[in-house]
């Protein structure tokens, strides 16, 4: 089983025990949960470290009022079993009194305008917690590389910006996304799902799909690129939050005609289930120009 760290002293002596023996450490942030989407993170920390700790921390921070921290799955033993079988060493599994001692703390981290997009319209407080305690994670962890999934684009590109600016001394890297066989981004949240809104969730990734292929084939209009995702999934009877195209790297608006990458990105209720999911549009192979800036600590 791996070691289980619950106090932030204790994983930092253990990390840096590790970097002392020179060993490349990478660390997975988690709410646990753990479900393959996770899994081919740990996967990819793995194949680029020689020790890889994986945090399992539900972040009431990053929670607004009336959303799910109280019901949100905590499946610790079962998390365990799996990370024993990637071979993961340390788990950092801390109390939410370990990580906020004086109840809700008055530093926040903010990356203001890409914080306020996309998501950031409804969950107007969920990217200052999800900075802040990412923040938190790798200073207590300090590891040489921290992996995310491209599920949460936006959530990925907010760490990256602040990594860069604020010259955090890690590698960030982002794993595409995982999805079941009818195309669903695996999600933790998927558990909230009935069989029937199973079948419509599928509808998330058809739609990101067909406006990709018309995309392939030449179409550059954004507004006929998302209305053609939208009505796929008002087909299946959703209605959706946001359907929006923006630039991969600053989810700035994309210009009403393309002219270089984008992401097309939703979100949607499906039931009781906020559901999210994203595509890349064009070559965004500048993107790892861009990761190369924050590596290198
Ligand atoms: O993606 C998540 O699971 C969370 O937002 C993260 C990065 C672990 C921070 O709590």
């Amino acid at each position: 089983m791996p070691e289980v760290f619950s106090t932030i002293e204790a994983m930092r002596q253990w990390a840096a025990c590790v970097r002392r023996q020179g060993e490349r450490l990478a660390l997975v942030p988690t709410m646990g949960a753990l479900h393959q989407g996770h899994l081919a993170l740990v996967a990819e920390a793995r194949r680029r470290a020689s020790r890889v700790v994986v945090s399992i921390f539900v972040n009431p921070l990053q929670f607004g009022p009336a959303e799910d921290l109280s019901r949100y799955p905590r499946t610790l033993a079962d998390d365990l079993d799996k990370l024993q079988q990637f071979g993961v060493e340390g788990v950092f599994h801390p109390t939410v009194k370990e990580m906020y001692p004086d109840g809700p703390q008055p530093t926040r981290v903010i990356v203001p305008a890409m914080s306020a997009v996309l998501c950031g319209r409804t969950r107007p407080t969920h990217f200052e917690g999800v900075a802040t305690v990412v923040t938190k994670l790798l200073h207590i962890v300090s590891p040489d590389l921290a992996v995310f999934g491209e599920k949460d684009w936006q959530q990925l590109a907010i760490i990256r910006r602040m990594v860069a600016d604020l010259s955090f001394p890690v590698e960030i890297l982002g794993v595409p996304i995982v999805r079941d066989e009818g195309g669903l981004a695996l999600s933790s949240r998927n558990r909230y799902l009935a069989a029937d809104e199973v079948e419509q969730a599928h509808s998330l990734y058809r739609s990101l799909v067909y406006a990709r292929r018309l995309y392939e084939a030449g179409e550059r209009h954004k507004w006929r690129l998302l209305d053609a995702a939208t009505q796929i999934l008002e087909q299946a009877g959703l209605s959706p939050e946001y359907v929006e195209l923006v630039h991969p790297e600053s989810l700035k608006s994309s210009p009403d005609i393309l002219d270089g990458p984008a992401v097309l990105a939703l979100a949607v209720y499906v039931g009781r289930a906020r559901l999210i999911d994203n595509i890349k549009l064009g070559n965004t192979s500048a993107l790892s120009a861009y990761t190369a800036l924050n590596e290198g600590g």
